[in-house]
């Protein structure tokens, strides 16, 4: 491995700048050796480049490109209000308003906001979102859908070709062609949450991203990182191009500083106006015109004002799951990620893992046993074939006997962990056989990047946000200062199976695409079985791979005893419904040289018949824990993200 920088140089900067922008923040001082003072970040790990593959061209199973580890974080402990966002000066700006009073749905406008500007490449107002939120003085717990919807006029055939009577492929590619663009969900989610759980006023939370939209910030490392891969595909686009790239056509570097007035305006609109000045009037016809753009030979889309102007978010039930001493509260449909996290973690719980933790595990979370990652993975197999089969938009497609639990009652997981031979991996696995159900299997869409916000307040409410404009700058259309998402390659391209029947997750007009994102409420469970205080919140970016994130970082905290950064840093590992099992080759203690051949973990699983891929994982990892005295949290050393609060 070679150490080639400090990641936290251009934040660094970044955190001079936004202090000057950014109301004073009345928390005190922390003497956390973790990556936080109060509403600030100290210097934490090293940016180091993995000798692993590196993922990029592979987005079906790694959705960023990775950009390197930082060893050796440790966590931060705060008193009573905790945030950790994916890029410093966002995570600052939540921050502030956590320490002036705000709630957590508060915290989640601002860092929304602000994300936009410095992390386009993953999330903003152009894209969707999913949260499970806690209400601590009612106790209930909500699921927000803010997912991006296909035009009304979407035909099943919208993404594979240019009409039904030209079967030419959207150009220049379905991403980059208007085709992929969903209607933006995450404004009018975000406006619900604040209708319901927020206490400043809405248009104050957009101070901090407007002026840094005004005065510029410098671009991050990733950013930069990611500006450089889509350099080619942004430059289809006017505003993209005169947006990321210098005049010369060169990827704008990172530490440079750049300005969005155009976003300032959107934003000021959106401040003073609410979400109908974006779903309706002059920004609502700026996004049809863009995704109906045909400059440099794209295939338009078909979002009409109309489709805009009836964008509905979505409060829905949460699927709570009980697992062991705790209870799981995740994201229904259209995400699956709610779903397969607690099926997999349904099946894993007749199995004893505590008996398999990481031996000695340090800062950076250990490496895991083999027959651990074994077991965890063969889970997920079985997990991912039944999303495969049955999860998507449940307005359109009901799952079987119109509940989660045909899928996660406890002898039906029982019965599936019993599938799992201790000693060899079944490869794939088959669905569940739930009767006539009208239903094909077949190949499912990549799924891609994102960001991943948690947040506990003083109240004691929590929030766990999920958000995304899918791939690396979604569709690069820029429009009015945002990226426009390409959510809808989240469908299945093609409408049925091998077997000709239709497949839940095809496109149809006003469905939502399943989603993999997996943000996570965990509770204690009281000792009659109910639902008792809030004690874990987590979530990650990371396409369909999220859920074995999610489900490694459940096992790290639940099971194995690790702090919050340890659960973080920790390998991912885990498959989906294939042959393949991901062993993170990124991480500091796995031997990703001459693809893995040398790692005591990786040639154990080959033995056992797994197909170990090394490459990179670009997780973006957040876990918040409540402990005597506080919270203590942890952010992925795989990306920029930083916890704040009033530390201790
Ligand atoms: N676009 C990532 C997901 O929804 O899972």
């Amino acid at each position: 491995m070679t150490r080639i920088r400090h990641v936290h140089t251009g934040a660094t900067a970044v955190l001079v700048l936004i202090g000057s922008l950014l109301t004073a923040c009345s928390s005190s001082p922390g003497t956390s050796a973790a990556g936080a003072g109060s509403c600030a970040e100290a210097p934490n790990g090293t940016h180091i480049a993995a000798d692993a593959p590196t993922a990029t061209g592979d987005i079906a199973t790694n959705p960023e490109i990775g950009t390197g580890y930082r060893t050796g974080m440790s966590p931060v402990r705060t008193r009573t209000y905790m945030v950790s966002a994916a890029n410093p000066i966002a995570t600052q700006a939540a921050c502030r308003v956590l320490a002036s009073g705000g709630t957590a749905a508060d915290a989640l406008v601002a860092a929304q906001m602000v994300l936009g500007l410095v992390e386009p490449q993953a999330t903003g107002i152009g894209g969707g979102a999913f949260l499970m939120y806690y209400n601590a003085a009612t106790k209930s717990v909500d699921a927000y859908d803010g997912r991006e919807i296909a035009p009304a006029s979407a035909t099943e055939n919208y993404l594979r070709w240019t009409s039904d009577a030209d079967h030419t492929p959207p150009q220049p590619s379905t991403t980059a062609s208007g085709r992929s663009i969903g209607v933006p969900g995450v404004l009018r989610m975000l406006r619900m949450a604040h209708d319901d759980h927020g206490k400043q006023s809405w248009r104050d939370l957009f101070t901090p991203a407007i002026d840094l939209a005004d005065h510029g910030f410098p671009i991050s490392p990733r950013m930069a990182a990611e500006i450089a891969a889509s350099a080619k595909d942004l430059a289809r686009d006017d505003n993209a191009r005169a947006y990321f790239l210098k005049p010369d056509g060169s990827p704008k570097p990172e530490g440079y500083t750049i300005t969005d007035p155009a976003m300032a305006k959107t934003l000021s609109a959106i401040a003073s106006d609410g979400p109908d000045a974006f779903y309706t009037g002059a920004i609502a016809k700026d996004i049809v015109d863009t995704t109906g753009a045909t400059s440099a030979g794209r295939t338009p889309g078909q979002i009409t004002l109309a489709d805009l102007a009836g964008y509905r978010a979505e409060k829905r039930t949460a699927i709570c799951t009980d697992y062991r001493t705790h209870i799981l509260c995740g994201m229904p449909g259209p995400s699956s990620g709610g779903m397969t996290v607690a099926a997999t973690m349904g099946i894993l719980e007749n199995f004893d893992l505590a008996s398999l933790a990481p031996d000695h595990p340090d800062r950076d979370g250990g490496v895991p046993k083999a027959q651990a990652v074994h077991l965890i993975s063969e889970a997920e197999r079985l997990a991912y074939a039944d999303r495969d089969k049955y999860v998507a938009d449940p307005d359109f497609v009901p799952l079987p006997g119109n509940s989660p639990d045909t899928l996660l009652n406890k002898p039906y997981l029982k019965q599936r962990a019993a599938l799992i031979n201790p000693a060899h991996t079944m490869g794939s696995a088959q669905p569940g056989d739930f009767g006539p159900v009208p239903l094909g299997t077949g190949p499912q869409q990549p799924e891609h990047g994102t960001s991943h916000i948690s947040v506990v307040d003083e109240y004691g409410n929590a929030a766990a946000m999920t958000t995304t404009v899918n791939a690396a700058f979604g569709s690069f259309h820029v429009v009015d200062g945002f990226v426009l998402n390409n959510q809808l390659e989240d469908f299945s391209s093609i409408p049925t199976g091998a077997d000709g029947a239709p497949l839940a997750n095809r496109v149809q007009g006003g469905k939502r695409p399943r989603s993999s994102m997996s943000p996570t409420l965990v509770f204690d469970r009281d000792p009659d079985g109910s639902r008792g205080r809030l004690a874990y919140v987590t979530g990650s970016p990371g396409g369909s791979v999220i859920i074995q994130f999610v489900v490694k970082t459940l096992v790290g905290l639940l099971d194995w005893g690790l702090n919050p950064q340890q659960a973080v840093s920790a390998p991912d590992f885990g498959a989906a419904n294939t042959p393949v099992t991901g062993i993170g080759g990124e991480h500091p203690d796995i031997k990703a040289t001459d693809n893995g051949e040398h790692d005591p973990l990786v040639r154990q699983l080959r033995a056992m018949g797994h197909q170990v891929s090394v490459v990179q994982q670009s997780s973006g990892l957040s876990a918040l824990k409540r402990e005597p005295g506080g919270w203590i949290g942890g952010a992925d050393p795989r990306r920029e993200g930083a916890v704040m609060g009033d530390t201790r």
